[in-house]
């Protein structure tokens, strides 16, 4: 059984195709950030536009890239939501056209349902049940996941999400969008503990994050510090520190509290060297597993949405002509 994946709901436009659920036949990520970058984050309607712009070549070049024509796919995985509504609905409504052309399913994949399916994807995949930490731009969530398509919340940030965090702090010490890979690369050069920044742990039993007030305080440091453009990799590195760090512990926690041998990190921050350093230790002490996927995989793709679009086609799941797109986390009852 052959899936046609297509994720489009922020900054990508991503198409992909696997084989059985398992094989990786393509993988096609068109990424947007030259058009945002002068803007310094991503620009809705501009990303909506580009979207339209490249859907169908993107497309066309994971079919050829598979050595798949298109009546060879057996069924359509799309990202119906969370995301920008305007990016969202041009993945979506390629994606139900093509499957009613072509005669085929096609079903709607919820975007933090696909991060948590990138972690089969893992040099080892996880068994069940595990505990996965998101940690994206839009997103930082911990799941206990027991079945491909059954997973319970067990906690997420109360503000800012974690890859936001890392944006936003990015933006403040003039290294551009998006920030992530920039503070990873230049706390490399920086010490972590020189320069200390708040942990919000919450309350002692909470699984639950915070990160707007490391944020906040890294923006008071550099009011009161003058000098703070030398002391950039300082910086970054203690305020991903603080960050790193209450990642790792709360979801060694949450392994623990649920009573799993096995941790998948997932989404874009996964991508990150010292978290992936970090959790790995942190998990080792307590005998828990780290399974992380490659880099490629961390971030929006679509072999992610495939994945998990293709055990909903399996279990007979498809949405029809009415079915629409979703903005807020949270998959709404199927409109057909
Ligand atoms: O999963 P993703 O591609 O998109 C969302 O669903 O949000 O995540 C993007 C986020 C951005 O905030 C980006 O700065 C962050 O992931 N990111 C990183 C790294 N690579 C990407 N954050 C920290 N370290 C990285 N190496
Ligand atoms: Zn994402």
């Amino acid at each position: 059984m052959n899936v046609l994946g297509i994720e489009t709901s922020c900054d990508e436009t991503a198409a992909a195709v696997i084989k059985d659920g398992t094989t990786i036949l393509s993988s096609v990520v068109a990424s947007q950030i030259d058009v945002h970058h002068a803007y310094g984050g991503v620009v809705p309607e501009l990303a909506s536009r580009k979207h339209m712009e490249v859907i169908v070549p993107v497309v066309q070049q994971a079919l050829q890239a598979a050595g798949v024509p298109l009546g060879r796919i057996n069924g359509v995985a799309v990202t119906q939501g969370p995301g920008l509504v305007g990016s969202l609905l041009v993945g979506f409504s390629f994606a139900k056209s093509l499957a009613f052309a072509a005669d085929i399913p096609y079903v709607g994949v919820d975007h933090l349902e696909g991060h948590i399916h990138s972690a089969f994807f893992a040099p080892t995949p996880p068994s069940f049940p595990f505990v996965a930490l998101l940690v994206s731009g839009g997103h930082t969530a911990l799941y206990r996941v027991k079945d491909f398509l059954d997973w319970d919340l067990m906690g997420k940030t109360r503000d800012d999400a974690a890859g936001e965090a890392f944006d936003k702090v990015a933006k403040m010490l003039g290294l551009g969008y998006p920030g992530g890979p920039v503070i990873d690369q230049i706390a490399r050069k920086g010490h972590p503990d020189r320069i200390r920044f708040p942990r919000a742990f919450l309350d002692p039993a909470s699984l639950d994050f915070s990160f707007s007030g490391v944020k906040t305080a890294v923006n008071r440091y550099l009011q009161t510090h003058p000098e703070h453009p030398n002391l950039v990799p300082d910086i970054a590195a203690g305020f991903q520190e603080a960050v790193v760090d209450v990642l790792a512990v709360k979801a060694v926690r949450a392994a623990e509290a649920a009573g799993c041998r096995h941790l998948a990190l997932v989404g874009g921050v996964a991508a990150n060297a010292r978290l992936q350093g970090r959790m790995q230790a942190a998990a080792g002490e307590k005998g828990i597993v780290l399974h992380v996927p490659p880099q490629d995989l961390c971030g929006d793709n679509a072999v992610m949405i495939a994945h998990a679009g293709y055990h909903r086609l399996d279990r007979g799941e498809a949405c029809g002509l009415k079915d629409d797109v979703y903005s807020r986390a949270g998959r709404p009852p199927a409109g057909n």
